[in-house]
């Protein structure tokens, strides 16, 4: 393997251009992001943790993923990769700072790398102390989240609605589309020392995608930062697209499920996956298309893995199966307008079981 040009330590933010920014932002509100800025021409939100912001979307006239952010710890690294690629370091916007260099992936999918941004204060959270079977950890103490059954109200027509939103701490990965799996996992190998933890070998016995971390040595990275997954050619359209976006939360299962009741009972959004577990990193997940027909994924309990962790081949149909969960819609990764979705579904049904009765067969 090639020696990579720098090492990205993580990832930052996604940014998109959107055609209405009004109700992007009353989504995110949804989804348990904070607003840093809005104005007519954009909108940057972050978590509780320390980043500047983890999502921003500028005002455009069509619906577009632009880039995912990365950081990198020296100069020297973003200077190298602005001299690998030809393009000049620029200075970070006024939230962001740093210095930036803007890069393309081999789907010409939009990658800005950071050097020396603001960090903002993290904002501190109280995580629930959960008793187990064996492990009783709070006695004489009632758990309480949030405001507890007074996040329950019934609107003019009857309907209960639950109040809390999910508290979202951080971008953890997002996952792609691409054309070429190993294409894609050698690039961001050799350009932003990323590191296979999954190689997701696909029904004809290659190499279709994978789950790649950053290469931090000895301090713990996510399972994975990116997923890349190659669609045959007959997908042609959705080669180098979004997938989704998936956020850490900040208190674990109950913010997972606060959240789940909060965009369900909103009767606003159109849910995707979940709640489930995944095998491929183990999050606990619940994914919710926004009103640009783009996945955002709430996460919690993920692996962690430090450089030495040694690449694994899974099958596909781990990607699919997971721990527990309902089984993915055929729309699941495929960023389409919202109003398409439903037929979407109804036109490639049991996506899953294709993929699960290519790789293993019927069983019984
Ligand atoms: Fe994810």
């Amino acid at each position: 393997m090639n020696k990579p040009i720098a090492k990205v330590s993580d990832i930052i933010f996604v940014r998109f251009a959107l055609r209405d920014l009004e109700a992007q932002a009353a989504y995110l509100d949804d989804f348990g992001m904070r607003a840093v800025k809005k104005d007519a021409e954009a909108i940057y939100y972050r978590g509780s943790g320390d980043d500047a912001y983890i999502y921003a979307a500028q005002k455009g006239e069509a619906d577009a993923y632009i880039a995912a952010g990365y950081e990198v710890d020296t100069i020297e690294e973003l200077e190298a990769l602005a001299a690998n690629a030809g393009v000049a370091i620029e200075a970070g916007d006024a939230l962001m700072g740093g210095q930036m260099v803007r890069l393309s992936d081999p789907d010409g999918m939009g990658i800005e790398v950071y050097h020396g941004v603001n960090k903002s204060a993290a904002i501190d959270e109280n995580v629930p102390v959960l008793n187990s079977g064996k492990h009783k950890n709070r006695v004489n103490e009632t758990q309480r989240f949030g405001g507890g059954a007074d996040e329950w109200s019934m609107d003019g027509e009857g309907n209960m609605q639950y109040a809390l939103p999910s508290s979202i701490m951080r971008l953890g990965h997002t996952a792609l589309n691409v054309k070429d799996g190993p294409a894609s996992i050698k690039w961001y190998h050799d350009v932003l020392g990323m590191i296979v933890s999954d190689n997701i070998i696909g029904p004809d016995g290659n190499v279709g995608g994978a789950f790649i971390r950053c290469d931090n040595g000895d301090m713990p990275s996510d399972h994975h930062t990116l997923n890349v997954v190659a669609l045959p050619p007959e997908a042609e359209p959705f080669h180098g697209t979004f997938g989704h976006a998936g956020f850490e939360l900040e208190k674990s299962l109950d913010d997972l499920m606060a959240g789940h009741f909060h965009m369900k009972t909103s009767g606003k959004y159109t849910h995707e996956w979940g709640i489930g577990r995944h095998l491929l990193g183990s999050q606990l997940y619940d994914y919710w298309r926004d009103p640009h027909g783009f996945i955002l994924e709430h996460w919690t309990d993920g692996d962690l893995m430090t450089a030495d962790m040694p690449p694994q081949d899974v099958p596909i149909v781990d990607v699919v199966k997971g721990q527990y969960g309902p089984v993915p819609y055929s729309s699941f990764n495929m960023s389409l307008p919202v109003e398409a979705v439903d037929e979407f579904r109804d036109s490639i049904p049991g996506l899953t079981e294709m993929i699960v009765s290519a790789v293993e067969g019927p069983k019984g």
